[in-house]
């Protein structure tokens, strides 16, 4: 919940739009493709029995880990301090970059040799001049994404040339990460005012 009008649906609609927006990604994946849904405890459980019920193959749930995350105000709850990404396939023929993941994983053995990228990721929220701002200073997007994260997922699970489509693209940073990496990328986003950050990110 980050309180925008975007993100303020009873359960039942919220349910609906889930298995409506999973089920038009399904359509547009290809056999061998990806689905990275990032969520939070709010709506992981919506996600995942959608994700079932159109019959995808849950691969991981990476759990991120924000290393700065804010302290909570009401002191009545553990301080929130992840959130998920649900990475689902549609079947035996997924992508998955196991050496390129192995090499750009800042974890490594005692020996300083490679290790294998595990499905808890520590980052810190974006901060510094990678959080898109305006002129007072403010935060342009409530929920921008490490491009961390993104280059990630996108260096596991596709390849050069290949398409990357972002339904809810927001400031853009899937696309920044897909073009950076050589992939195509599709994005979608209802917001004119998150379409210019995104576009200046893109430098188009
Ligand atoms: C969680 S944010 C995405 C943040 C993005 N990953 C980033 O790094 O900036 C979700 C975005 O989806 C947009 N959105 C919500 N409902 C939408 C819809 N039905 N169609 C298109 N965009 C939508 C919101 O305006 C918001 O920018």
């Amino acid at each position: 919940m980050v309180n925008e009008h975007w993100d303020k649906m009873t359960a039942a609609d919220y349910l609906q739009f889930t298995r409506e927006w999973i089920a038009e990604c399904h359509k547009a994946l290809k056999e061998t493709g990806s689905i990275y849904i990032a969520c939070s405890y709010h709506n992981i459980g919506e996600v995942m029995i959608v994700l079932k019920q159109l019959d995808f193959k849950i691969n991981n749930i990476i759990t991120w880990y924000k290393t700065n995350a804010m302290p909570n105000m009401t002191r009545r709850v553990f301080t929130h301090a992840t959130e998920f990404v649900i990475w689902a396939v549609k079947g035996a023929g997924w992508t998955f970059n196991y050496e390129k993941i192995k090499e750009i994983n800042p974890e490594k053995q005692k020996d300083g040799a490679e290790k294998q990228m595990r499905d808890f990721w520590e980052l810190p929220l974006v901060q510094g001049k990678e959080r898109a701002r305006g002129q007072d200073g403010k935060a342009l997007h409530p929920t921008q994404k490490p491009e961390e994260m993104l280059k990630r997922i996108i260096l596991a699970s596709s390849n050069e040339n290949d398409t990357v489509l972002d339904p809810f693209l927001g400031s853009g940073t899937t696309a920044v990460v897909a073009q950076r990496y050589g992939r195509k990328w599709i994005g979608i986003e209802k917001e004119k005012q998150y379409i210019e950050i995104a576009k200046k990110r893109l430098g188009i």
